[in-house]
């Protein structure tokens, strides 16, 4: 297995390219099921997770080519097999966002249940409950969900979310684009992702009102087409980037990178003491003096991003002052803690919060994490820490950071790949 090398101390200076978001790709890919095609995403990132939704919808039946030089994605064909197997769903759970378009476009599907994750139980209920309004019947049996539409095909409704979900949204967005009539998505995710996705689907001949806010109303069509859409720039990626250069006490260029994509995250991190500057070409972020402790809650967008809790953890370990820390997306999303604490972070936590004291100098380790986001807030301790760092299980970043140590080693990081 792979690791990655740190030795930290050194301030980051330079550009760094940001890569098109991974969860906006995943959802997008899916929609690849809704019609014959093609369709083409553009700017599409080469990781771990695109490449097992490629072979998840390879085995229902589409043709799939990746031009990674041209950072392309083509699919086109229809589904043949409208099962997705527990071998794939159980690796990444995204896998579940077939289930809307197929059960919307072919009558039914057979989709495993993803199970729980690292991070939490994460249940699917909200998508079900949805498509179950639309009048598909739903059965759980040996693991797997079996849904099936009404003679006709599903049929639009009124679906009020009791709580945000990005997932539940974008499969009942795609749901309703090919169901009979309106269907109206209420406290619908407002994430960014969200917004491509529909975009994304108007351009294959959808109708959809009310992107970007959390009421969107789909006017169901019979068919859709062929489309070239460009997926959106990473927000977590560019946030990612952004505590780097603020940890290290660098100036980086994040290209791409759009400052309303941010939402909360950019304006915690110049509470913090961060310089973030909205450029032509991307976000200019800058740290010159120190980091003040600053207080953050997880929530739905346009508020702080879960998938930015872990980073953001690791630079308050070195800032002045306490900060408080309070998760309320997942119910086990501090994995990080014990390992920024071997790397001498000061942290004490009790269910969702945490405290985090700020130390002048983090020292390096050798660290291990069990989710994406938790692995590259242990890189980032690693920039910022005196010695050196190793990080395991380097698999958890490849699902969604792509070249990681490429980015940072161009701006001036000491870090490197150990292989084997
Ligand atoms: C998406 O997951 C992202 N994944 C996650 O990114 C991200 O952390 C999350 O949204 C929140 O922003 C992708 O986009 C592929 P949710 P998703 O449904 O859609 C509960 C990363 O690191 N819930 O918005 O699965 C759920 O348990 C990842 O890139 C239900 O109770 O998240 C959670 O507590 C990890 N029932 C909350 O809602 C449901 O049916 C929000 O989950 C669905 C969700």
């Amino acid at each position: 297995m792979d690791r990655i090398r740190i030795r930290g101390g050194r301030a980051l200076s330079g550009n760094i390219p940001i890569s098109g978001a991974k969860n906006a790709a995943l959802p997008l890919m899916t929609a690849a099921l809704l019609s014959d095609g093609p369709l083409v995403l553009e700017n599409a990132p080469d990781l771990a997770d695109i490449a097992t939704m490629k072979a998840l919808l390879e085995q229902h039946g589409l043709l799939i080519e990746h031009d990674r030089a041209g950072r392309r994605l083509i699919m086109q064909g229809a589904a043949t097999n409208l099962e997705a197997p527990y071998d794939i769903v159980r690796k990444m759970r995204a896998s579940v966002l077939v289930l809307g378009p197929l059960v919307a476009r072919f009558g039914e599907a057979k989709v495993s249940l993803p199970g729980g994750c690292a991070i939490g139980t994460r249940p699917v209920d909200l998508h079900l409950k949805g498509l179950e309004q639309m009048g598909a019947t739903i059965s759980l049996d040996s693991g797997y969900i079996e849904a099936k539409a009404p003679p006709g095909g599903l049929r639009g409704a009124t679906i009020i979310f009791p709580q945000v979900s990005v997932g539940a949204t974008e499969n009942l967005l795609m749901a309703a684009c090919l169901a009979e009539g309106t269907t109206e998505l209420v406290n619908a995710a407002q994430e960014p992702e969200i917004g491509d996705l529909a975009m994304c689907l108007m351009r294959m001949g959808a109708r959809i009102e009310g992107v970007g806010t959390a009421r969107l109303v789909i006017e169901g069509v019979r068919s859709l087409g062929p489309a070239t859409h460009p997926v959106i720039p990473d927000r977590i990626e560019a946030g990612t980037f952004a505590c780097a250069a603020a940890i290290t006490g660098g100036t980086v260029l994040l290209e791409g990178a759009r400052l309303s994509d941010l939402g909360a995250v950019a304006r915690v991190l110049r509470d913090a003491g961060v310089d973030v500057a909205e450029r032509h070409d991307g976000l200019q972020v800058s740290r010159l003096n120190g980091l003040h402790g600053t207080d953050v809650m997880t929530e739905p967008f346009p508020g702080f991003a879960t998938d930015m809790q872990a980073q953001f953890m690791a630079l308050m370990c070195v800032a002045d002052g306490a900060s408080m820390i309070t998760e309320t997306i997942f119910e086990n999303r501090f994995m990080h803690v014990p390992e920024l604490m071997r790397m001498g972070a000061r942290i004490k936590y009790h269910g969702q919060s945490a405290i985090v004291r700020g130390v002048p100098r983090l020292s390096g380790a050798p660290v291990m994490a069990t989710d994406l986001r938790a692995s590259v807030s242990l890189v980032l301790a690693g920039l910022a820490a005196q010695g050196e760092t190793i990080v395991n299980r380097v698999y958890h970043l490849d699902r969604g950071y792509e070249a990681v140590e490429r980015k940072l080693a161009a701006v001036g990081a000491d870090i490197e790949r150990l292989a084997g």
